[in-house]
């Protein structure tokens, strides 16, 4: 058993802040054991103890919908919407793929990125390329982080270069499912139908079959732009709404979904999101500069709808998710500002939907309730702590104006995470 101390803070629940000011958790066999204020619980036993002196020592970061191919493009091309954004932009730099010498180049920077900003589970797109999102999946596993990674199914309304037929997209799966098929490793598939415009019926068909066949998880896009709705509702006529056309296909909460966006869901198919238990991946960097609309996130909250935050880089231009709270709390505060009767989001709630909120889709993962995941974050904030801040104010802090500098420990599954080698 290992001990470590340190100003923990963490969130059982979205309302409130665990803190212990100099306190403990004991882990073993990767998993919290227990917190407590002191080591009294453990007198006389025999562990090692690791003090982390006044520094904070907080849950690690779950981001919950990323694109993995789109990392050059961070920063760039923030003039567009989506649709013509996704052609202009996006495809162009998802076709270079094809090329895995070009891929795993890029691949290793962007995890040793999400490393330094101390995201240690990713649900992550990949592109349709087989062997490059493989490199993807072994650039995570040789790091040792947690992820989901998805090879992106499309064949419709795409450059040929990212189009395949449905038997090459399923072969490519299996393919991938054969040699990731350990249930309790860190790297996993995920199902990762793009979102409708760019797959064909039988593309989703298939894409739901497989995720029953191997009760795989599923990720994709739902309701983000007002065009890209209006687009889908032609596609799928039958459809009652854009996620009812998922769900025709197996692809809405059958398995564990993520959603990402979802920004102008309501009505029904807000009802089948929490019928179902789908994931919304909230993105609020990617909803600003896609200028694709701002969530009602208090609403789903309310409805215990599950929500977790994503940097959907490149929609999003910061993979960082101490910015996403940030972000988060802000759009909230916009989209509130006229109407009173709802609250925006708090700290505490930003925090635990970057932590235990997001985490959940990983397993025990996100707080350091016993039984958890250690997955961990040591942050010396003396730069930033230049007065008698309490704990819960350096966190803000550390939130609203730190960055990969003051992450000085990162720890996933209870073991320390050492800088992945970027070549
Ligand atoms: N919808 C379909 N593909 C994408 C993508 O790559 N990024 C975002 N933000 N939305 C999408
Ligand atoms: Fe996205």
């Amino acid at each position: 058993m290992k001990i470590y101390r340190g100003n923990i803070i963490f969130t059982k629940q979205k309302d409130s802040f665990e803190v212990f000011e100099h306190g403990c958790v004991a882990v073993e066999n990767g998993r919290v054991v227990a917190v407590a204020p002191n080591m009294d619980p453990w007198k006389g036993q025999d562990a090692e103890v690791v003090d982390f002196g006044d520094h904070l020592l907080i849950p690690a970061m779950s981001d919950m919908h990323v694109h993995a191919p789109q990392y050059r493009n961070q920063a760039i091309g923030m003039d567009l919407e989506l649709l013509p954004w996704l052609e202009n932009y996006t495809f162009p730099e998802e076709a270079k793929y094809a090329d895995t010498s070009y891929a795993e180049r890029m691949y290793r920077r962007f995890v040793r990125d999400l490393w330094r900003f101390g995201s240690m589970r990713v649900a992550a797109f990949a592109t349709i390329h087989l062997d490059s999102t493989r490199l993807l999946m072994n650039i995570f596993r040789e790091a040792g982080m947690g992820a989901f990674v998805g090879k992106v199914d499309m064949d419709r309304n795409c450059p040929d270069t990212l189009c395949e037929t449905v038997e090459e997209a399923v072969r490519g799966n299996e393919a991938l499912i054969a040699e990731f098929k350990d249930p309790n490793a860190l790297v996993k598939p995920i199902i990762t139908p793009r979102f409708i415009p760019s797959c064909t019926p039988p593309m989703l068909k298939a894409c739901g079959e497989l995720a029953q066949k191997h009760q795989l998880p599923v990720q994709s896009h739902l309701s983000e732009n007002t065009s890209e709705i209006a687009w889908v509702s032609e596609l799928e006529p039958e459809s009652r709404n854009y996620g009812d056309a998922y769900n025709r296909y197996g692809l809405f909460g059958q398995t564990p979904t993520i959603m990402a966006h979802c920004v102008w869901t309501q009505g029904e198919e807000l009802e089948l999101i929490k019928r179902n238990g789908v994931v919304v991946a909230h993105c609020p960097t990617s909803n600003f500069n896609l200028s694709s609309g701002m969530i009602p996130i208090r609403t789903f909250l309310d409805m215990g709808v599950k929500v977790g935050l994503g940097s959907d880089i490149s929609g999003g231009h910061d993979l960082s998710m101490l910015r996403m709270m940030v972000y988060a709390i802000q759009v909230s505060k916009m989209h509130y500002q006229r109407d009173k009767t709802k609250r925006f989001l708090s700290l505490s709630e930003a925090f635990w939907l970057a932590t235990k909120s997001g985490g959940s889709f990983f397993g025990k993962v996100g707080s350091f309730e016993p039984g958890y995941e250690f997955d961990a974050l040591v942050v010396d904030d003396a730069d930033l702590n230049h007065s008698d801040y309490s704990p819960l104010h350096r966190l803000e802090r550390f939130i609203y104006l730190g960055d990969d500098r003051q992450i000085i420990h990162r720890f996933c599954r209870g073991q320390e995470i050492p800088e992945p080698r970027i070549q």
